[in-house]
């Protein structure tokens, strides 16, 4: 019988992603299991969510480190320590650098609220509300050197005509909260 994969979870925040995929685990809906949280914010809303489930934290604060290497390090040493098949960020607000790429590239994945190439970075949906789009989306994206520029895995599309940035939060994060776990199965079992 095949060993369970290992997953860690890179959260800055709310962790609504976070608790999809562990969720999915649990539930067997993801033939895996979340061994490790990686958090830059101590304080965080997704670490008290990874208590209640049982998922050991990694939390730090990046000041504590001399360099960005330094704490990329720290973060590969506890992967490593934790033998991790696969991480998938959910809402980290961190650019991924050479340390943790060189030692963990192509075995990274991100969610994006966007439907990439459109709209990279920080504040996406907004940015696509701004911009007059009509059909949103959340896209899941290998991780290289590129700020959301990596090798696109899946997409889903959100269409929206209205004008109310709640609203469309609330559909955008139900198609991601689907889309993730799903993309993340099918990685897995060696479908994409
Ligand atoms: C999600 O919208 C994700 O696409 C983006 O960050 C957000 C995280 O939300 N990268 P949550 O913390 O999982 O609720």
């Amino acid at each position: 019988m095949s060993q369970k994969k290992r997953l860690a979870i890179f959260a800055s925040g709310t962790g609504t992603n976070f608790e999809a995929i562990v969720t999915a685990c649990e539930s067997g809906r993801i033939p895996a299991e979340v061994v490790l949280l990686v958090c830059d914010k101590p304080a965080a809303a997704v670490v008290e969510l990874a208590a209640r489930h049982g998922v050991e934290t990694f939390a730090f604060q990046p000041k504590s480190y001399p360099s960005k290497a330094d704490m990329e390090g720290a973060i590969a040493d506890r992967l490593d320590k934790a033998g991790v098949d696969l991480v998938c960020l959910a809402g980290y607000m961190r650019i991924v650098a050479d340390t943790l790429l060189s030692r963990y590239g192509g075995r990274i994945i991100n969610i994006h609220p966007s439907l990439l190439p459109a709209f990279p970075g920080a504040r996406a949906v907004e940015q696509a509300l701004n911009y007059g789009v009509k059909v949103f989306g959340v896209t899941i994206h290998y991780v290289d050197q590129t700020v959301d520029g990596g090798r696109i895995i899946a997409q889903r599309a959100v269409p929206y005509e209205g004008h109310d940035l709640d609203e469309l939060f609330t559909l955008v994060h139900a198609a991601e909260h689907e889309l993730y776990p799903a993309t993340v199965a099918r990685l897995l079992a060696g479908e994409v």
